[in-house]
C-alpha cells in the first residue's frame, strides 16, 4: 500500500493558517537537550516524520522521553551510548548534529554518515574542519564517523561557506569545550540564531548568532529549561507561495515577517499583494505572476527551500523567467514534473529558464524530496483537472498536517492508498 496526494486544482485558497514550530530548528534543538544536567521541555514542536525519528534517537542513547501536543519533555541524566542506531541515523540529515553533541558529551560519538534529501553531493568537510580544529580526531568506517577527543578545546574556525549545518555543528560541540571558540563566516539563517537561544537558555555563552562571526566561550555545565521553537520560515513560505499561485487570500499567522523579506520583495515584484503584520502575512494572489529572476543564496537571501515551490509559480507567469541556484546543485529534479505538467522550463547546470505557459494541467507525478514534493503541491492546486502526487513520505518530512490545513482553506485535496 502507498500513500498518495490526489489534488482537483484550479480553487483560489482564502482563509487562515497557522504556521508550526521550524523543522530545522527543531532537529538542531533536540539533540542539543543531551548536553543539559536536567530535563528540558521543548514546545511549538510541529509533530512530522524527522521528529519522531529524531525522539527514537535520543531514546535509544538513553534519553526518557515524552511527546505529546507538540511538546516533548526529555531527561538526558541517563545517556549512556555514543551511538545512536545506524539505520535512525540513515534516515534524516540532521542526526550529523549528535557528532557535535556525544563529542561535547562523551569526547566521542560513532555517527552513520547521514540521510536525508538527494538534492546534491553535500559534502561535510566543513564540519568535520570544525571539530578537528577544537582538537577532536575523525575516522570513517562501516560506514560511520568516529570521532574522538581527549579534551575539546576552543579555536578560531573560518567556514568556506556559510554552512548552516557546520555551523550549529561546531556550535554545539564549542559549547561546553574549554575557552572560546570563535566561527567565521557563519551561516545567519533563523533556526541557527533560535539554537543559539536555546543554548543560552541552558547556561552557555554564545554571542553574535545572527552575524558573520559567531563566538562560543565554554561553559562547564548546562541545565534543562522549557524553550518554545521558533516558527518555520519554509512553511511560512510555502504557504505565501499557495496563496499567490492559487489567486488566492491567505493570512499566515504565527510567522516572523522579518525572515520572509527575501521573498515578501520577490512576491512584490512579481506582483502579489503581501501586507505585513507583526506575526502575521497575508498574501494575495493573482492569476499570473510577472516574470522575475530569482537567485538562491544563504540568508537573508533567497532560501534555496522555496526556489522549488517558487519555480511552480514562475510556470504559469507572464515572459521569462530564471531561477539560479547557488546552493545545491541537484535541486532541479522537480523540473521533469513540471514539465509533464505542462511547465516549459530549460535546465542548463544550475540555471533554470522558465517560459511561463497559461496554465498547468493535472498528471500523476512524484515527489522527489521534500521541497520538490511542495512544489508539485503547489502546482496541483494551480493546475486545471487531477494530480496525483506519490512518494508524499517526503512531504510528510517536512510539513504538519499539510493536507488538513489545506482541505481547511477549501482546497479539493485528499490523501489515499493505493
Ligand atoms: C540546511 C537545511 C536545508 C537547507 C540548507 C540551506 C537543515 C537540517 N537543513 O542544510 O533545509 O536547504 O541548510 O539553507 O537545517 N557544504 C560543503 N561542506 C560542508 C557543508 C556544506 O561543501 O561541510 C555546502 C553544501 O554542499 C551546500 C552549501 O554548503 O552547497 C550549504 O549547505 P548547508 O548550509 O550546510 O546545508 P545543510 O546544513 O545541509
Amino acid at each position: 500500500m502507498e500513500e498518495k496526494i490526489v489534488i482537483n486544482g484550479g480553487k483560489p485558497l482564502k482563509g487562515e493558517v497557522t504556521i508550526s514550530g521550524n523543522k530545522n530548528s527543531a532537529v538542531a534543538i533536540l539533540p542539543a537537550t543531551l548536553l543539559a544536567g536536567s530535563p528540558c521541555t521543548i514546545e511549538n514542536l510541529p509533530d512530522i516524520n524527522d521528529i519522531r525519528v529524531m525522539q527514537d534517537m535520543l531514546t535509544a542513547l538513553g534519553a526518557k522521553v515524552d511527546f505529546h501536543d507538540n511538546t516533548m519533555t526529555i531527561d538526558p541524566r541517563k545517556v549512556n551510548s555514543y551511538k545512536p542506531p545506524l539505520e535512525l541515523a540513515r534516515k534524516m540529515r540532521a542526526s550529523y548534529y549528535l557528532m557535535g553533541v556525544l563529542l561535547g558529551l562523551f569526547g566521542k560519538a560513532e555517527v552513520a554518515y547521514p540521510g536525508g534529501c538527494d538534492i546534491g553531493a553535500r559534502p561535510v568537510d566543513q564540519h568535520i574542519k570544525g571539530f578537528r580544529a577544537l582538537g577532536c580526531e575523525i575516522k570513517t568506517g562501516h560506514g560511520c564517523y568516529l570521532c574522538s577527543a581527549k579534551q575539546l578545546r576552543g579555536s578560531e574556525i573560518y567556514l568556506d561557506m556559510p554552512s548552516v549545518g557546520a555551523t550549529i555543528n561546531v556550535i554545539l560541540a564549542a559549547v561546553k569545550a574549554e575557552g572560546m571558540t570563535s566561527i567565521v563566516n557563519a551561516a545567519k539563517e533563523p533556526h541557527v540564531v533560535d539554537l543559539a537561544n536555546f543554548l543560552n537558555a541552558m547556561g552557555a555563552k554564545i554571542k553574535g548568532a545572527g552575524t558573520d562571526i559567531i563566538r562560543i566561550t565554554g561553559v562547564k555545565h548546562l541545565h534543562g529549561c522549557t524553550y518554545s521553537i521558533l516558527s518555520d520560515q519554509i512553511e511560512t513560505g510555502t504557504w505565501m507561495a499557495i496563496a499567490a499561485g492559487t489567486g488566492g487570500d491567505i493570512t499566515i499567522r504565527n510567522c516572523v515577517p522579518f525572515h520572509m523579506e527575501a521573498v515578501s520583495a520577490k512576491m512584490m515584484e512579481m506582483g502579489y499583494t503581501v501586507q505585513e503584520g507583526e506575526d502575521y502575512l497575508r498574501v494575495i494572489g493573482i492569476p499570473r505572476a510577472k516574470a522575475v529572476q530569482i537567485k538562491t543564496l544563504p540568508y537573508p537571501g533567497f532560501p534555496t527551500d522555496l526556489q522549488q515551490p517558487f519555480m511552480a509559480l514562475l510556470s504559469t507567469a507572464r515572459g521569462t523567467s530564471m531561477v539560479i541556484e547557488t546552493i545545491f546543485e541537484g535541486r532541479f529534479r522537480h523540473v521533469e514534473y513540471l514539465r509533464r505538467m505542462g511547465a516549459q522550463i530549460r535546465v542548463e547546470d544550475r540555471v533554470a529558464v522558465i517560459e511561463g505557459t497559461e496554465a498547468l494541467w493535472g498528471v500523476p507525478v512524484t515527489a522527489t524530496d521534500l521541497r520538490a514534493g511542495a512544489a508539485l503541491v503547489i502546482a496541483g492546486l494551480m493546475a486545471e483537472g487531477t494530480t496525483i502526487i506519490s512518494n508524499v513520505k517526503y512531504i510528510d518530512r517536512g510539513y504538519e498536517c499539510l493536507v488538513d490545513k489545506l482541505q481547511k482553506l477549501g482546497a479539493d485535496i485528499q490523501r489515499i492508498e493505493e
